[in-house]
């Protein structure tokens, strides 16, 4: 159903992800403009808040997590807060919540940062106060359930309230500038796409590398890992996005018909395939950080990298190895996919000495924004021992091309599209089923092969296995 919610009811409201990203990009919208002037937003969790205390949080996170020059009109904005206090097990508290809310209005949407347990009792209250009509839709954060199994579970959980077009499944990798951009690179452009395939790619790569380690996400991490934590999701978001075909249309069918048919196309990995890694005590920025034992306080084997060689078993992608690895405690913070095209098939300037090398085409999705092309180009001079010929980059550095754009994150515009009702950035509940179905079966071969995750030293880049995993192809990751 399409309608333009003005209300907006948070799940979460005092949580980490609430202060961080979601008070922030609310408070952007406002600032610019993008909501209406009568949404509302009413938070809700277990701190006994009243609304004036729910502002002061609020002050206080957009204080910490907002740039100054971006914080106009912030009065008014936090005039829009509301606050219930909720234990979200028990149905009482929903009727008061819901009193709170005033009802649907024109429409309500609500979003859910909350543990995954409570996603089921939640909906329950919701049912039960009466919020959960056709003119209610639910955004659901992650982790949606640690399995396929689980994940089942909760889908079924919501879907006995909500229909799929009201429920809208976040990754907020699909909300990144740059990942959108994959789209227009691909589908925009006539240069790529009749050599996006097998005949002229050799592989692709795609890095997810953070220096950060567990945040104080002790409990939540140790039962996930980064199989889980980042695969499942976003990993195959990327990779979903880089070999699907191209949709007739921009819009949520048609593009998430076509991510769903690469990730239903994804060969089970053996386990030889893949690597797994643990980090210990090193060095990260020029700062010594403890192992992830210690931070843990405790033995584990929750591996905090991961390497895999993936295949896409479609016409498109025959023979196409897709690396992927994830990690904490890396070097660098930097997510990028790699496109390594194959050789010319006959270079006619063997017969003077040059070489050429196959192109490249380098995807920076974060911290840096660009899309950098490596041509073969002649290194001048006038030859007479020969020609000489070098690799040059064609760069195109995303915030200079667009300078002056406001660079939005992620949840600013998957909030706005939640309040809106675009589901184009949401995640179907068949692509989850499809990621999760592949991701178990990942980790079904290591329990049967009782693969323990292989140590590496903080800051460096995973065990010297992922290195081997690539090289054994005569494959070098893109930062070796
Ligand atoms: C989250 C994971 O989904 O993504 C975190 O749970 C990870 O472990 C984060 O740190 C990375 O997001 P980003 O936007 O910083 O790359």
């Amino acid at each position: 159903m399409s309608f333009t919610a003005d209300r907006l009811l948070l799940f979460g409201a005092t949580g980490d992800l609430s202060q961080r990203m979601l008070l922030p990009s609310l408070a952007a919208l406002h600032a610019d403009e993008l909501i209406h002037e009568d949404l509302q937003i009413v938070g809700t969790a277990r701190s006994d808040l009243d609304d004036t205390g729910f502002r002061n949080f609020a002050r206080e996170a957009l204080e910490k997590f907002m740039p100054a020059e971006r914080r106009s009109g912030m009065a008014q904005f936090l005039n829009r807060l509301h606050y219930q206090p909720l234990d979200a097990t028990t149905l009482e508290g929903y009727t008061e919540l819901a009193k709170k809310v005033g009802g649907t209005g024109n429409g309500l949407a609500i979003f859910l940062s909350t543990a995954p347990s409570l996603f089921e009792p939640t909906i329950a209250g919701l049912q039960h106060a009466g919020l959960a009509g056709n003119d209610v839709r639910i955004g659901l954060e992650k982790p949606l359930g640690t399995s396929l199994e689980t994940s089942c579970e909760i889908n079924d959980a919501v879907a006995a309230a909500f229909s799929e077009d009201r429920t809208f499944r976040i990754d907020h990798y699909l909300g990144k500038e740059t990942v959108q951009n994959l789209m227009a690179l691909r589908f925009a452009n006539i240069l790529f796409e009749p050599i996006w395939n097998s005949n002229y790619i050799e592989h692709v790569q795609i890095t997810v590398a953070e220096t950060v380690g567990l945040e104080g996400r002790v409990a939540f991490y140790d039962d996930a890992g980064a199989l889980r934590d980042m695969v499942q999701n976003h990993m195959l978001q990327l990779l979903a996005l880089v070999a699907m075909e191209p949709p007739t249309d921009f819009d949520a069918t048609a593009i998430r018909d076509e991510k769903v048919k690469v990730l239903r196309a994804l060969r089970k990995v053996d386990t030889s395939e893949t690597v797994t890694g643990q980090y210990r005590a090193g060095a990260v920025d020029g700062q010594s950080v403890p192992g992830y034992d210690e931070e843990l306080g405790k033995d584990s084997d929750t591996e905090t990298f991961v390497a895999i060689k993936a295949h896409v078993d479609n016409w498109r992608w025959k023979g196409v190895p897709f690396y992927l690895r994830t990690g904490k405690r890396l070097p660098e913070r930097v997510t990028e996919i790699v496109v390594q095209f194959r050789c010319i098939p006959h270079s006619i300037f063997g017969s003077k000495g040059a070489t050429t090398q196959p192109n490249r085409l380098v995807i920076g999705i974060q911290p840096e924004e660009n899309i950098s092309l490596s041509l073969m180009a002649k290194v001048p001079g006038l030859g007479r021992d020969g020609i000489r010929l070098r690799q040059v980059p064609l760069n195109i550095a995303m915030p200079d091309a667009f300078s002056g754009k406001t660079r939005r994150i992620a949840y600013e515009r998957l909030l706005l599209d939640l309040i809106e009702g675009d589901q184009t950035l949401f995640v179907r509940r068949d692509e989850v089923e499809a990621q999760w179905e592949w991701v178990d079966a990942i980790r079904a071969t290591w329990e049967a092969n009782e693969l323990k995750p292989k140590t590496y030293g903080a800051g460096t880049w995973g065990p010297s296995a992922a290195i081997a995993l690539a090289e054994r192809d005569g494959v070098s990751w893109h930062d070796e």
